[in-house]
């Protein structure tokens, strides 16, 4: 056989955008040949065995209908609301996330940004940046004490960010569709009850058409003047509209957003508010934690393209055994 028909024999996987190279493209390279979005036609789609992505762009039912040996979609990242799973089901596809290998670095991220928003942590900063220390304090600001924090989805990021407020003496209830077994603290079947009796929301639930606008303009007028909501989920979670007016008229008083609906697009308007502490998406965003997840998703390939299932399938698309 030629070089050439060697090539051709190869399996693909088709990266979506770029996925860690360092970690993801390097080792699946040494396996398969690697195909760009920009590089596909119907000449180099019919090799294509897997997708990896990283969120970023959606992986629906069109794109897969132009690989016809598709088996397999390995998202970067545990919130796979870009991928269209119900339609992977229906084409036998697999789907894949990257669950717990992120949860504490997720957690950490979200007591800092729950921390720097009550205590207002940038505009301290900013404050002695330009100099304002030298001309008087700091004015006194809000507290975590006398809170309780209401979490938005108990799941294994949810538990995480719980086990921490526990160290810091908050008391915690929480709303999610099932009450968990497993969690003894107070539940509320009713998103808006959860609002009405916490004075933080932390929103941890997956994205997508189920959960868009849960927090709406009704939810944040029953958080009230006192109220901060906390962000670490997707940008879709929050009707953004909503949550601008209730900071411009201090129906809540405070937000930190580490998502936002139009990624990485923020809403001009956030800017210009002084309660309002904005992230870039970084909930885990370092080399430790998104390197466990890269080789999640090359695990994920691998094994399943070797016939030994896929290690992290997501609900939609259980593994059975053949
Ligand atoms: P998980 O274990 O599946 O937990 C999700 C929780 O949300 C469950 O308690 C679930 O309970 C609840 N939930 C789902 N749909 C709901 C709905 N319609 N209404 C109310 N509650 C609902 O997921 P996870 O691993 O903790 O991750 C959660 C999400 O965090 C991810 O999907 C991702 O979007 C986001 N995330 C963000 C970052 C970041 O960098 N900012 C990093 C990682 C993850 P029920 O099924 O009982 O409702
Ligand atoms: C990643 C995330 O930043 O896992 C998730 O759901 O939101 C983050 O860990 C993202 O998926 C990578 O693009």
């Amino acid at each position: 056989m030629t070089d050439q028909a060697t090539d051709q024999a190869r399996p693909a996987v088709l990266l979506t955008g770029p996925v860690m190279e360092e970690v993801v493209e390097r080792q699946l390279a040494s396996r398969f040949d690697l195909l760009p979005l920009d590089a596909l036609s119907d000449a180099t789609a019919a090799a294509v065995r897997a997708i990896a992505t990283r969120g970023k762009e959606r992986v629906d039912e069109a794109l897969m209908a132009r690989l016809p040996a598709l088996k397999i979609v390995a998202n970067f990242g545990v919130g796979y609301d870009t991928v269209d799973a119900a339609a992977a089901a229906r084409r036998g596809v697999i789907v894949t996330n990257t669950p717990d290998v992120l949860n504490e670095e997720v957690a950490d991220l979200t007591l800092g940004l729950l921390l720097a928003t009550v205590r207002q942590i940038p505009q301290a900063d900013r404050f002695v940046r330009d100099g304002k220390w030298l001309k008087g304090a700091y004015p006194l600001g809000p507290t975590l004490r006398e809170r309780t924090v209401g979490i938005v989805g108990m799941g294994r990021i949810g538990k995480a960010i719980a086990r921490r407020l526990e160290a810091f003496a908050v008391p915690v209830a929480y709303h999610s569709r099932r009450q968990q077994p497993d969690v003894d603290l107070p539940y509320f079947a009713s998103l808006l009850d959860l609002a009405r009796a916490v004075s933080v929301l932390v929103v941890i639930v997956p994205g997508g058409a189920a959960t868009r606008h849960l927090v709406n303009a009704d939810v944040l007028a029953a958080l009230g003047p006192d109220g901060i909501l906390i962000n670490v989920a997707r940008g879709t979670v929050v009707d953004e509209a909503a949550l601008l007016k209730a900071l411009q008229s201090r129906t809540i008083l405070a937000a930190g957003l580490d998502v936002f609906e139009k990624e990485p697009h923020v809403p001009e308007a956030f800017l210009g508010f002084d309660n309002v502490v904005l992230l870039p998406h970084v909930g885990s965003s370092t080399h430790h934690t998104r390197a466990a997840m890269g080789q999640l998703v090359v695990d994920n390939i691998v094994a399943f393209l070797d016939g030994k299932g896929p290690l992290t399938p997501v609900a939609e698309t259980p593994w059975t055994k053949a």
